[in-house]
């Protein structure tokens, strides 16, 4: 086990924001790995009712996200990890939350986002591009002492580069999809109104 990146926090401000723009709800499962002292789970779970998993390689830092999940009143939907994210099965995700280096990305978890993400997982990135994918969606956003933060949401499936030669998604798969980047939001109707004014 080593540490590949050290520990910067996320701006409590980009984290309220990652819950918006990945549209995360209480049915969700958001991974962040290198989840440095917990803000971005607890935090997500408390504002969206989300289960959490973090992984973090450092136990001083572990020790601090089970008090803060305590502290928030959601250490029964969350959970900390001490453990190198390389070596976590990461297919009970179904949001992936990354700050961390581009390279580290790009050597070391590339493939495990390639092959053991379900078709339809939120992917959210701030500062750090995921290396090759195509963003759904790259927004500002200013954090507490207004610099301007720049998160990116991919969405797997669609985001990759091995997706791009899919052509064959299915009915089912489609409306799980749109299900899961729409939410509820009803579909707006095709049908012609009857125009009855004469
Ligand atoms: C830039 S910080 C991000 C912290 C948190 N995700 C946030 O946004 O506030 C990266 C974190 O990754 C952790 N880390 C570094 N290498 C790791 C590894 N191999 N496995 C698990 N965690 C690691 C560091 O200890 C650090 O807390």
């Amino acid at each position: 086990m080593s540490k590949l990146v050290p520990w910067i926090a996320s701006p409590v401000k980009v984290v309220e924001e990652v819950t918006k723009l990945a549209r995360i709800g209480p049915g969700d499962v958001v991974y962040d790995l290198g989840s440095g002292d917990g803000r971005v789970i607890v935090l997500t779970s408390k504002l969206t009712g989300a289960r959490g998993v973090g992984v973090e390689i450092d136990p001083a830092l572990i020790v601090i996200s089970e008090e803060k999940a305590k502290e928030y009143g959601v250490q029964d939907k969350v959970k900390f990890l001490q453990k190198d994210f390389r070596e976590v099965d990461l297919s009970e995700a179904t949001v992936v939350y990354l700050y961390i280096y581009y390279n580290v990305i790009k050597e070391y978890l590339l493939e495990k986002l390639e092959n053991e993400l379900k078709p339809g997982t939120r992917v959210v990135t701030l500062e750090i591009p995921v290396p090759g994918w195509m963003p759904v969606v790259k927004r500002g956003v200013q954090d507490e002492a207004g610099v301007v933060r720049t998160l990116y949401l991919y969405i797997k499936g669609i985001s990759e580069p091995s997706a791009w030669k899919n052509d064959e998604a299915s009915d089912e798969w489609m409306e799980e999809f749109r299900r899961r980047l729409w939410g509820n939001v009803k579909k707006p109707s095709l049908k012609v109104a009857d125009d009855t004014s004469g």
